[in-house]
């Protein structure tokens, strides 16, 4: 284990031309902010939010200089509170961690206990950071859908942007729980992954990106887990069937959604958010104990991709261009 005094870090920094560098510099314990456990990081992931906080999105983190990362597997060093104690094995997703508070893509984190998790029995911690905030993501969705009634019976589910992170474990964990997936991607190359993952169908993005300008279309989805926001999700809405519940996490085609009132008031269609970072405890833990339990993929390894500290610069790029498949998992320990 490395000493917290002296660790390794990627650090964010704003340049006096308002331009954003980063690299991995030694930080120390002393430079983390205030909280109750000091956390030795053994995997941490890559999400699109962290690619943002790594180049400079004031919208996801105000100041620099900053280490992203939204996710941490690891064991605590130091604890301050009855709850946890030195050696015990936690994983740490959403509230502040790696926004505006300095996160994972380091040796060490230092958060407020009510963060942490303990790491589910069935899960290891660096399965754990496969799944991450994305497989959260795609856990939460999947919920809200059978929430809202959607069952394997009720028909085929969408999902899009289903080569990246939330969208291929929104697939995995579908077809897990029984459901015929659809899968949408704007890269061809990557159907058999799609199917290996459980996807019955793969269509084209171009398919799921409806440009007719018609307010209605032919309604063919009981359920949609949207991951990229804008004409997608327009789409979405306009395709799926009476009853339909469509979920929407993702902003990585557009911010914006332009729709008519007709898929709701002519279909009983419900749009249904789905906000990870302050997720209430009891639902985080109901969640991660199906990520470990009947939701739990046989084939975790085909979605990951393994990377160390140093190693993690090429994949930010990548995953702000969409070219990511699957799960960057970075191992602290390379
Ligand atoms: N609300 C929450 O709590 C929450 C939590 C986690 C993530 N998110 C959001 O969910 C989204 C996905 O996150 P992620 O970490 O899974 O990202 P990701 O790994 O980059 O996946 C996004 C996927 O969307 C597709 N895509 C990329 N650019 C696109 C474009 N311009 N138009 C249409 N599709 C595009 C690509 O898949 P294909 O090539 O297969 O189409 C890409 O792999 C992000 O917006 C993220 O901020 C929200």
């Amino acid at each position: 284990m490395s000493d917290p005094t002296r660790f390794r870090a990627m650090v964010v920094s704003e340049n006096e031309d308002k331009t954003f560098s980063r690299g991995i510099t030694e930080r120390s314990a002393d430079d983390l902010p205030e909280g109750e456990l000091l956390v030795s990081v053994a995997y941490s992931s890559l999400n699109y939010k962290d690619a943002l906080s790594a180049s400079g999105n004031k919208g996801v983190t105000r100041n620099y200089p900053h280490t992203p990362g939204i996710d941490v597997a690891g064991t605590v060093v130091e604890s301050a509170v009855g709850d946890f104690a030195k050696g015990d094995e936690v994983v740490l997703t959403g509230f502040d961690l790696g926004a505006n508070t300095d996160g994972g893509f380091a040796e060490y984190v230092r958060v407020p206990a009510a963060w942490a998790v303990r790491r589910p029995d069935g899960l290891s911690l660096k399965e754990s950071m496969v799944y991450g905030t994305a497989g959260f993501t795609a856990a939460l969705s999947v919920l809200r859908l059978q929430e809202g009634g959607v069952t394997p019976e009720s028909g085929d589910v969408l999902v899009t942007g289903a080569t990246g992170g939330v969208g291929c474990l929104a697939v995995a964990i579908l077809a897990q729980a029984g459901y015929r997936v659809v899968a949408s991607t704007g890269k061809e190359s990557e159907k058999d992954f799609l199917t290996g993952l459980g996807a019955a169908d793969v269509i084209s993005r171009e398919d799921a990106d409806d440009q007719s300008g018609r307010p209605l279309l032919r309604g063919v989805w009981a359920g949609v887990v949207d991951t990229v926001g804008g004409n997608i999700l327009a789409t979405a809405l306009k395709s799926a069937k009476y009853g339909g519940v469509v979920t929407c996490c993702g902003n990585v085609a557009s911010i914006e959604l332009n729709t008519t009132v007709f898929p709701f008031i002519l279909r009983d269609v419900r749009l249904v958010g789905v906000a990870t970072p302050d997720c209430p405890a009891d639902i985080r833990a109901t969640l991660w104990e199906k990520m470990a339990g009947e939701w739990k993929l046989p084939n975790l390894d085909a979605v990951t991709i393994d990377c160390s500290l140093d190693e993690l610069d090429g994949h930010i790029e990548s995953i702000l261009k969409g070219g990511v498949r699957g799960r960057v998992v970075v191992d602290l320990s390379r």
